[in-house]
């Protein structure tokens, strides 16, 4: 089937590849000329592992292609998705549907024969009747269909999220545009991925609220977190415990610095307004929103008290700038909002992250940048884990404490075990767990 995918971020280039991947002819679409050329080239403008070999293989098998012309890859396509877009409108927190809007007008000029419109994009409940209305003025005539596709792809796992989903949800009752949606992920069915048709509103809104429960999972965790901190127990214990009972499950119960990156804090600002626009105020969400961004000046309070009250002028070493390992996304990572506060104490902060620090350099002010975990470490006062790198659960302890003047390690994602710890001589602090006094 030909596909048009229309924008080549983080969402549309994955999903552009994986259909590419399933056997479907796609051309992936985006403004953005420099971007084009460079994927042209094999050059990837995100860093997410597995890509830049999905799309080499695709491309060679003639499946996958670029352009910066929407008309050109729309007029033969039996679907066309929209991808772009959709930050937080900074006077409100909706959802900015300039980019999607803006394609649907494009996308009206160049209809041909029945096409399938798919939101990619995360979009607020009702879009798609938008959409719909924007094409139709533009085209009375035009024979479509407008369906929600929602993804659920995490950044570092974003292909494995595509291939292996635990479900796809198609948002229609068009019959037409359900066989067509069908004939798309049949291989991800015939392997048995769950296909859930609903209507298009629920599927919009699946997404909004998939993310605002994981948020919650993890805001609740942390909140245990504090709790254990102060009665002396276990949060991985407690998580532990609490995931092995089906009904809660295991996963997003990793306490740490609070969630960032560019979907939670922005889909949950998003689906508050649009509850308010409803008229119901989710409460649930704005409590945990308030909780997740009070976190991260906490969390400084955590590095400032580990180094005994006091860090003024003294050089603190900071591993992990991206909101999370296995991305080079710095958008609302917690590093920003912690570094900042470190630096209103007084510290000078030298940071480090394996694919982070060319974004980092653009939203950082006065951090010196290491190039390596050791160099970051030499001479500091403490060393803050901040980003649950592989790297950094593989460092040699042992050159590390040696590097740094003061033995303090505060571990915001508990990649160490407190034990080992001890046996290294640290003043360990984690998130969640007793605190290990340095034994010599
Ligand atoms: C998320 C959703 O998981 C994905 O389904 C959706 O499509 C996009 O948004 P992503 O933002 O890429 O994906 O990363 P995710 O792995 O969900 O982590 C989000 C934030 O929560 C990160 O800051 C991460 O560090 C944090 N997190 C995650 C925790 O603090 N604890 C956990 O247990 C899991």
């Amino acid at each position: 089937m030909r596909v048009a995918m229309i924008g080549a971020g983080y969402v549309g280039l994955v999903s552009g590849a994986c259909l590419a991947n399933l056997g479907h002819t796609v051309t992936c679409i985006d403004k953005d000329t420099g971007k084009i050329a460079a994927l042209r080239r094999g050059e990837m403008p995100i860093y997410e592992p597995g890509l830049a070999e999905l799309v080499a293989g695709n491309v060679a098998a003639h499946r996958l292609f670029f352009t910066t012309s929407l008309a050109e890859a729309v007029k033969d396509a039996a679907a066309v998705f929209i991808a772009v877009g959709t930050p937080s409108r900074p006077a409100d927190g909706l959802a900015d549907l300039t980019c999607v809007y803006q394609a649907a007008r494009e996308i009206a000029h160049t209809l041909r024969g029945y096409a399938v419109i798919v939101t990619k994009s995360t979009v607020p409940v009702g879009t798609g009747d938008e959409i719909q209305r924007i094409i139709a003025d533009i085209r009375p005539d035009a024979d479509l269909s407008v369906v929600s596709n929602p993804e659920f792809l995490r950044e570092g796992a974003a292909i494995q999220d595509f291939m292996q989903p635990d479900r796809v949800v198609i948002g229609t009752d068009d019959a037409r545009a359900r066989e067509v949606m069908y004939e798309l992920y049949r291989p991800l069915a015939d392997n048995g991925t769950p296909v859930l048709l609903t209507a298009r509103r629920g599927a919009e809104l699946i997404k909004y609220a998939a993310n605002a429960f994981l948020a919650t999972k993890i805001t609740f965790i942390n909140e245990i977190a504090d709790l254990c901190e102060q009665a002396n127990a276990d949060v991985e214990e407690v998580a532990h415990g609490i995931g092995l009972d089906h009904r809660i499950g295991p996963k997003f119960l990793s306490a740490g610095p609070g969630y960032g990156g560019s979907c939670f804090p922005k889909d949950l600002l998003a689906l508050l307004k649009a509850g308010l626009d409803f008229g119901v105020p989710i409460r649930s969400i704005e409590t945990i929103i308030s909780i997740n961004d009070q976190r991260k000046r906490a969390m400084a309070r955590k590095v400032i008290a580990a180094c005994g009250g006091s860090i003024r002028g003294r050089p603190i070493a900071v591993l992990g700038l991206t909101f999370k390992a296995g991305t080079d996304d710095m958008r609302e990572s917690p590093a920003v909002a912690i570094i900042t506060a470190l630096q209103d104490a007084g510290a000078r902060v030298r940071a480090y992250d394996p694919q982070g620090m060319t974004q980092a350099r653009s939203v950082l002010n006065g951090v010196e940048f290491a190039h390596d975990p050791y160099a970051c470490a030499q001479g500091a006062d403490a060393l803050v884990v901040m980003t649950e790198w592989k790297e950094f659960r593989e460092l040699d302890l042992r050159r590390i404490r040696c590097l740094l003047k003061r033995p303090i390690l505060v571990d915001l994602r508990n990649i160490y075990r407190p034990e080992a710890m001890a046996e290294h001589g640290f003043t360990y602090v984690s998130v969640g767990r007793p605190k290990v006094q340095s034994a010599t």
